[in-house]
């Protein structure tokens, strides 16, 4: 025989054969639970895979760990399915990354037994019509990095104790219609850098909590579209990682003089608030993408320089009395 022959041969073997591999690793109690799942689910065609003949860890929207062949990750997306998170999902201890994504008639709390899943490392809850509170047993996942609770109906406060997760990236729980302060515990954070926060078009009140200013290896900020109010330079400094600082369509009231900008700083939008005092002068020095102080209280001349004068009219324009390039001239 050739070796191409015996590599064909091979090929053919294992095509055959690896499904019938995978299928016997399919671990009995996880392939118990997934159809419970689609039971509870009902029956959605986007799990027709889910055949009970066939071997769990070849069905869509699960993986199986490749050691220890227990599902680690279940991601649900953009299906067509009217439901609530079952409880059974808190029976897949295995699970690493969970994702129920783009389900708008997925409705319901967010389901009290995925507190089981404490090997999660991973948790998208997205685009879909979940209610009720972000729920404080989040802060018992300890391994989370990911947590994106972004575009639902979630309601309340969010709970202090999510700064206790020491591994996180990220934050997102914008989009929803979340109410009252942030947390303290939110400038509490201990990893390096700071997990990005991403708290955008909620209904969050009250003052920034002066902790935030301790952040400063954050390199995201998105508060907008809130409603906080009084002081946001305790953001600012030359000793902050800031990247994207966006505080735009809330009730912030600060003297802009004052602040450092952070030099590392790319997109800042401070549109739409109640900020004072004049631009400035270190702008002229950093690489802006996007800077927005349109509808605010400023005045004085715009710096001249760097990249300020790239930007459009819109970009300033309804202010006490800002003036100079690209606004008419100063007087
Ligand atoms: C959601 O439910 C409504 C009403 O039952 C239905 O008309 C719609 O097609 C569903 N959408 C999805 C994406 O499942
Ligand atoms: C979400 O659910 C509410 C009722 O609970 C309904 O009025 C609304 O249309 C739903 N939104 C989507 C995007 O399906
Ligand atoms: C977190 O993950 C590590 C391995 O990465 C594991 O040993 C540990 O048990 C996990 N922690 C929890 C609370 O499950
Ligand atoms: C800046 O904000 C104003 C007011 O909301 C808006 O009209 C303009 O499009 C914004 N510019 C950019 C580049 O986001």
């Amino acid at each position: 025989m050739s070796t191409s022959t015996i590599i064909l041969s091979f090929s053919f073997l294992f095509s055959v054969l690896a499904p019938i591999t995978l299928s016997e690793l399919c671990n009995p109690q996880d392939k118990r639970v997934l159809l419970q799942l689609k039971k509870d689910l009902n029956n959605p065609y986007l799990l027709a895979s889910w055949n009970p003949d066939t071997g769990c860890c070849g069905w869509y929207c699960v993986t199986c760990d490749p050691i220890t062949h227990r599902i680690n990750s279940l991601t649900i997306f953009a299906g067509q399915l009217s439901a609530q998170i079952p409880p059974a999902v808190g029976d897949l201890l295995y699970l690493e990354t969970l994702e129920f994504h783009k389900l708008s008639n997925l409705t319901g709390p967010i389901q009290p037994t995925i507190a089981k899943l404490t090997n999660l490392k991973s948790l998208t809850l997205s685009f879909t019509n979940l209610s009720g509170p972000v729920p404080d047993f989040l802060a018992q996942l300890k391994n989370l990095t990911d947590l994106d609770l972004s575009f639902n109906s979630l309601s309340g406060s969010i709970p202090p104790s999510l700064s206790q997760l020491l591994h996180l990236r990220f934050i997102h729980l914008d989009r929803n219609k979340l109410t009252g302060p942030i947390p303290e515990s939110f400038g509490f954070f201990n990893q390096v850098p700071a997990p990005d926060l991403y708290l955008s078009h909620n209904q969050l009140s009250g003052k920034i909590p002066v902790s935030l200013g301790n952040l400063k290896t954050i390199t995201v900020i998105d508060l907008s579209r809130n409603k906080l109010e009084g002081d946001a330079s305790l953001l600012f400094g030359s000793d902050k990682k800031l990247r994207t600082l966006d505080l735009s369509r809330n009730v912030l009231e600060f003297d802009l003089s004052k602040v450092e900008i952070p030099e590392r700083i790319t997109l800042l939008d401070l549109s739409h608030n109640k900020v004072y005092g004049s631009l400035p002068k270190d702008l002229i020095a950093l690489d802006l993408y996007l800077l927005n102080v349109s509808y605010n209280r400023l005045c004085g001349q715009i710096p001249v320089g760097g990249k300020l004068q790239s930007f459009e009219i819109y970009e300033y324009f309804h202010n006490k009395c800002l003036c100079g390039a690209p606004l008419p001239s100063c007087k």
